[in-house]
């Protein structure tokens, strides 16, 4: 899972200003909560990528799988920055990666990943590689109402890997699969308390403008917002919500059980798919090696949940190409129950694996709220 090594071994010192470059803009990546759980340093003429203490989701992610994929994703912007500077990125992953103690609770800070600056790009007509960087501040998340983005499946399959694939998913059925994800995630010890701590639902919030989710950006109105704010704090307030959710998530998720639901409003005009790895088409091993890849939390090599983060800013990129814009549902994929519906309802097998469900569709609003970013020095 590495680029070309042909070009390895060429960066130098003069490199560290497009390095800290890189950085700078490799910032706009996509992460689950806007928690931005990447920690690049510049080192020895390239970037070592760790990933940064308290920025992970314990509780809410506790297979990794979100934080590698923004660790994927920061790592395609940077490639994407890297190639419009006329350079190639040389990406090594580490068997770092598939630590847990790293990626689920970030307790260390050794590094997942060394990139390394290489010669020019060689001529390429392959799309994937000729998405531009000017999208990369394009690129949206939006959870209001949408316009449908007619064609965006297939013109988002010519930068997918053949390992890789976009599956349709009607609205009715990811309407239900999110409620009774949700429901589920609510009933989960932990989960609420953690969500909480990263809204931000008031500008007096202290990360504000620095991370998490602000109430600009979930659309919630003044009134729910200014209710809510106290929730969010430490401590009493935060564990309290957290009992109310439990209690109210344990009956939507019998309730979800027992009743059918229908596709309305919103969800009715976008088009919704998930991202899945067809390990099938991978080398990942036979026999013994390959139960134990199968049987672990991800239900695959973490470097391919890596490699699928870039795949997903890709096709990130490819909606933002057509004014279109990402809203992603991963509460289907952190409920067993939720994913096991999605699975049989869209015939996947064993070893096509889910790691990403989002709709896509048109902003129905001219200038969105976006989410804010820290500064990295
Ligand atoms: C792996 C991953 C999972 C995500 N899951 C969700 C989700 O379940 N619900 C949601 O509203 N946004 C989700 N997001 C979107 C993030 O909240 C969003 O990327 C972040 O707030 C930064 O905003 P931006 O993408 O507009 O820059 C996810 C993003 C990533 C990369």
């Amino acid at each position: 899972m590495t680029t070309d090594r042909r070009t390895a071994g060429r960066s130098s010192g003069p490199d560290e200003s497009l390095l800290a470059e890189l950085i700078t803009v490799a910032a706009s990546a996509p992460s689950a909560h806007n928690t931005q759980p990447w920690d690049p340093r510049i080192s020895a003429g390239g970037i070592e990528l760790g990933v940064a203490e308290g920025r992970t989701l314990p509780v809410g992610d506790g297979t990794g799988r979100d934080t590698l994929l923004a660790l994927g994703a920061w790592t395609e912007a940077a490639a994407i920055a890297a190639r419009r500077a006329g350079r190639e990125l040389i990406v090594d992953t580490l068997p770092t990666l598939g630590d847990p103690e790293l990626i689920v609770s970030a307790r260390r800070r050794d590094p997942v990943a060394r990139l390394t600056l290489g010669g020019a790009p060689r001529p390429t007509d392959d799309p994937a590689r000729l998405l531009d960087a000017d999208l990369l501040a394009a690129r949206l998340t939006y959870r209001g109402p949408v316009r449908r983005a007619d064609g965006f499946l297939t013109a988002a399959a010519t930068v997918l890997p053949d390992w890789a694939g976009l599956v349709p998913i009607t609205a009715r059925d990811l309407n239900r699969m999110a409620l009774l994800g949700t429901a589920d995630t609510l009933t989960r010890p932990g989960a609420v308390e953690e969500l909480a701590s990263w809204l931000r639902l008031s500008p007096r919030h202290p990360q504000y403008a620095v991370d998490g989710l602000t109430d600009r950006v979930l659309r919630l109105p003044r009134p729910v917002a200014a209710v809510a704010a106290p929730f969010t704090r430490p401590d009493r307030p935060r564990r309290a919500a957290a009992w109310a959710a439990r209690r109210g998530g344990d009956l939507l998720r019998r309730l979800l059980l027992e009743v059918p639901i229908e596709a309305a409003g919103d969800a009715a005009d976008a088009d919704h798919f998930t991202l899945v790895v067809r390990s099938n088409e991978l080398a990942i091993g036979t026999g013994v090696e390959l139960t134990r890849v199968l049987n672990s939390p991800l239900g695959l090599p973490p470097e391919v949940v890596f490699e699928t983060g870039r795949v997903l800013l890709r096709v990130w990129l490819c909606a933002a190409r057509m004014g279109a814009a990402f809203s992603p549902h991963s509460e289907v994929l952190d409920s067993a129950l939720a994913q096991g519906e999605l699975q049989h309802r869209l015939g996947l097998g064993r070893r096509t694996v889910p790691l990403f469900v989002a709709s896509v569709g048109r902003p129905a609003e001219r200038h969105p709220a976006r989410s804010p970013r820290r500064r990295l020095a």
